[in-house]
């Protein structure tokens, strides 16, 4: 640890996850001196806990569907079953490099990184064992633990959230999954795979609430067909322990017993005493609250990450970190379109999306004013090969830009990366029909519904 006595750094980051460590890089890259201060793990959530853990799971159970599944395309596998404690070591291994990779990073940016709990102690300082970090700015990064509801107590074992699942050395063989949002939908995807019997509760009327309903009901489809359970619109009413495991109740009087139960009904931001309201940062139900350059009311201190109320996705972490550390370094970065933001679900199938759904395009646009199209994987080469089903859905304001690009399909989140660029860059249908897609590709997908929706559909009936 570098001896900060007396020292003003240009920036004090607290928490070192993915907004915090992406601000402390860039502001670093910019010239500015930065102290980054993490209480567990340097690559937080998404590397420890999260986002890489789970999808070398998915890998896993994408793994075992191919060799299951292996006699569909002339290949003669046995599929023996899933060795937890094998599976782990590889999923572990591939986050240990990471993170070795990230320490090296932070390393040899000369960043001064500072083990120990943090706690905002002024509008320039943060505390960390009795020393002080001054800086002549703060940057709070503390990030977001997954959430319960009231009455409903995470005992670890039975009844257990995404950090104890992804520790799991064996696979339960039947789960409630609480919660059909994102976290919900890929562990429910993982275990089917693994061979559990899984059941998802869902309170809304869809899996993945938040995507197009034409995008939540394709998903709905290839779950019942992967014989994954879901009860929607069905509230959560307790849980007692069974004989079982577990045996959950819902308001609507059903009961499902199963070994576990999976409580992933969101996550809630991580800013209780940590000196926030003291300093006097705003605050909205525990979330920082700031303007839309991650600007707090307090002027020398910004947030960043699952602890302002923007989308929790590591991606908006990265590019909130970023934009900030630039302003810091006296840039002049564009706010963030957060309706720009790539989202993908790593479920079997995947479900990936940028821009608006075809409902809020119709409220923002007027009804009238809406022309949306959905091009059936059906008609895709790569995706019949794959065997997967789905589609690729523009949604276009008339006579105008792509506007919304929602995907159902394996690997579709691959796509998304062209997708972000059609929106981002205000393309309309005829910019991107006259682009030329490798063949075959899934991409031609996203290509021959730009053609659809200009008027000249190729591999589609028009
Ligand atoms: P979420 O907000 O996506 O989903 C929680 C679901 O639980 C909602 O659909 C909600 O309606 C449901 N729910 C709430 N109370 C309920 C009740 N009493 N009974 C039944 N259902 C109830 O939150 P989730 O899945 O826990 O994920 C947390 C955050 O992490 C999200 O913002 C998500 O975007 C992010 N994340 C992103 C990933 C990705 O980008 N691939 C992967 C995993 C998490």
């Amino acid at each position: 640890m570098a001896d900060s006595a007396g020292t003003v750094f240009d920036v004090v980051i607290l928490g070192g996850g993915s907004g915090g460590y992406a601000c402390a890089l860039r502001a670093a890259q910019l010239g500015l001196t930065v102290v980054l201060v993490e209480k567990a793990e340097l690559g937080g959530t998404c590397l420890h806990r999260g986002c890489i853990p789970t999808k070398a799971l998915l890998h896993a159970a994408e793994v075992a569907d191919s060799s299951r599944e292996s006699d569909q395309f002339g290949v003669r596998s046995t599929f023996e079953g899933i060795d937890m404690p094998a599976v782990n070591a590889y999923k572990d291994g591939v986050v240990g490099r990471l993170y070795k990779g990230l320490q090296g990073l932070v390393k040899s940016r000369k960043i001064t990184f500072v083990a120990g709990m943090g706690r905002l102690v002024s509008a320039t300082a943060v505390e960390v064992d009795g020393q002080r970090y001054e800086g002549r700015h703060v940057v709070l990064a503390t990030g977001s633990t997954p959430k319960s509801l009231p009455g409903l107590d995470i005992d670890g074992t039975l009844v257990i959230n995404s950090d104890h699942a992804l520790k799991l050395d064996t696979v339960p063989s039947s789960v409630v999954v609480l919660g059909g949002g994102v976290i919900g939908c890929e562990f429910a995807s993982v275990w089917k795979s693994f061979g559990a019997d899984v059941t998802i509760v869902e309170a809304l009327p869809h899996l993945v609430p938040l995507e197009d309903d034409q995008a939540s009901k394709a998903l709905e489809k290839a779950f019942r067909k992967r014989k994954i359970g879901f009860e929607l619109g069905a509230r959560f009413a307790g849980v007692e322990r069974s004989e079982k495991g577990v045996r959950v109740g819902l308001e609507n009087g059903k009961t499902i017993e199963a070994d576990l139960l999976l409580v992933a009904v969101g996550r809630g931001p991580v800013s209780q005493e940590l000196g926030y309201q003291q300093v006097g940062v705003e605050m909205d139900r525990g979330f920082v609250k700031v303007d839309e350059h991650c600007r707090t009311n307090v002027a020398t201190i910004s947030a960043v990450g699952d602890l302002i109320p923007t989308p929790q996705l590591a991606h908006v972490g990265f590019g909130e970190g970023i934009m900030v550390a630039e302003r810091l370094a006296g840039l002049d970065p564009a706010p963030i379109d957060y309706d720009g933001v790539p989202r993908v679900t790593y479920s079997e199938p995947e479900v990936a999306s940028v821009g608006i759904t075809e409902e809020r395009a119709k409220e923002k646009y007027g009804e009238g004013s809406v022309e949306s199209i959905t091009y059936d994987l059906a008609g895709n080469g790569k995706s019949q090969i794959l065997r997967t089903a789905g589609f690729v859905k523009l949604v276009r304001q008339k006579d105008g830009p792509v506007v919304g690009i929602h995907m159902v399909g394996s690997r579709v989140g691959e796509l998304v990366a062209e997708a972000q660029l059609i929106y981002g860059w205000e393309a309309y249908p005829d910019d991107v029909a006259s682009l030329i897609h490798a063949h075959p590709t899934q991409t031609e997908a996203v290509g021959e519904a730009h053609l659809a929706l200009a008027g000249k559909p190729l591999h589609a009936h028009g």
